[in-house]
């Protein structure tokens, strides 16, 4: 019976983290059949096993950019007010839903209001109150950024990884060909829930099989710039602004995060490189965008996209403004590829897809790990649903 409630746990477990990532209804009965399959009683019933399973073989990773940044090194953009501003093409609120057990979500990227925006396939801001949570699961072909805003998150994957990132840290993960893992958020003292960002990035079709990696970027290492005489505060997260270099090599996917918070009466002009899609997600307060005179106002919870077209984007707020406006803006290289998506797998083909859920049933092809892997801190998560 324990074995029971115990395995449908996990199911729901695993709807949940489908229906997290992506509206059910998208996706086809028989994939959801198929992932239903890959829960069979012997791996759920098994109890932790860390056998040291063949180490896959590492595939080479080709150098497609030369710098991470694509911009060649030492390189700095520069923008003025004179600077041509970018356009706004749309402003939208990314709606907040029930996703998995106990989880709040407001997802801008990758609902019909933003969709095909290469190389981001979705943008979650995430709210998870203590016992709720995302057990073992798979993924393939992407890189997942999270950004920690409140709270704590364990993680623990197959590869015998593990860790905590905290408020004011992030997690790049290349799933490349293959990982499975658990994210699981902190029960905080106080009961409050634990808030972040969660972005995905497509991978580059030559780089989907790559051998997964993660880099954790804490707080302590993010260089931050003070501009406007201190009334703009910028968290170079990855890429650059005002000649402040962020730490390289965090993904394979030139992307570009900024963390900007500016106060009543502060402004500030941002170069972002040409031609990369780019959006601004407001967090808090509210900013204007564009030029003097031709100003949009971006209201808290709301995507603000950007037209590649360009120079720099330029970020306002009133100075009788009641309080200062937080938010990420973020850009990245568009990749010239088809995104084929089923869940947690992110390739370019129906057949890549197939693969996927058959080279993770088989335990092959990056999957090797996974055969009889269960995750300590997932466990607890079941246990807990009894
Ligand atoms: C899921 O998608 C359907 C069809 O696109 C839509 O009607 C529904 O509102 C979506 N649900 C959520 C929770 O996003
Ligand atoms: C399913 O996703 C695809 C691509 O992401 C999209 O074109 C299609 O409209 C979606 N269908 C539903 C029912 O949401
Ligand atoms: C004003 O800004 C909007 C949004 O960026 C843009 O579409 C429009 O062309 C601008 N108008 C002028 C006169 O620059």
């Amino acid at each position: 019976m324990k074995t029971l409630t115990f395995l449908a746990s996990i199911i729901i477990g695993l709807c949940s983290i489908i229906a997290f990532r992506q509206n059910l209804s998208n996706l086809t009965s028989s994939t959801v059949s198929q992932l239903l399959q890959l829960i069979n009683p012997e791996t759920t019933t098994a109890t932790t096993t860390t056998t040291a399973q063949a180490t896959p073989k590492p595939t080479t990773t080709p150098n497609l950019f030369t710098h991470p940044l694509d911009l060649p090194p030492g390189t700095h953009l520069t923008a003025t007010t004179m600077s041509i501003s970018r356009t706004i093409r749309k402003v939208f609120l990314a709606l907040e839903q029930a996703e998995g057990a106990g989880a709040r979500v407001r997802r801008s990227v990758g609902t019909p209001s933003l969709r095909n925006f290469s190389p981001f396939l979705m943008l979650d801001h995430f709210s998870i109150k203590p016992g709720a949570g995302f057990p073992d699961h798979p993924h393939r072909g992407q890189e997942t950024i999270t950004y920690l805003l409140h709270g704590g998150v364990d993680h623990e994957d197959f590869a015998g990884n593990r860790g905590t990132i905290n408020s004011g840290d992030l997690q790049f993960m290349t799933a490349g060909r293959g990982i499975v893992h658990a994210e699981m958020p902190r029960q905080n003292a106080d009961g409050s829930a634990n808030v972040g960002l969660q972005l995905w990035v497509d991978l580059p079709k030559e780089l989907k099989m790559v051998e997964p990696r993660y880099r954790d970027l804490r707080a302590s290492e993010i260089p931050k710039v003070e501009v406007d005489e201190g009334r703009v505060t910028i968290k170079v997260i990855s890429g650059q602004s005002h000649g402040i270099d962020s730490v390289k090599d965090l993904a394979y996917t030139p992307v570009w995060i900024l963390d900007i918070e500016v106060r009543p009466g502060g402004k500030v002009v941002q170069p972002l490189p040409e031609g990369w899609n780019a959006f601004g997600y407001v967090l808090e307060g509210a900013a204007l965008f564009g030029e003097k005179g031709n100003q949009t106002l971006v209201e808290q919870y709301h995507n603000v996209v950007f037209e590649p077209q360009g120079e720099a984007v330029k970020i306002e707020v009133d100075e009788g403004a009641e309080k200062a406006a937080r938010l990420v803006l973020i850009a990245g290289t568009p990749l010239d590829q088809k995104v084929v998506q089923h869940g947690p797998f992110v390739l370019n083909s129906q057949e890549q897809v197939y693969q996927a859920f058959m080279d993770y049933q088989t335990h092959t092809n990056g999957f090797e790990r996974a055969k009889n892997w269960e995750s300590e801190i997932g466990k607890t998560f079941a246990e807990g649903r009894h």
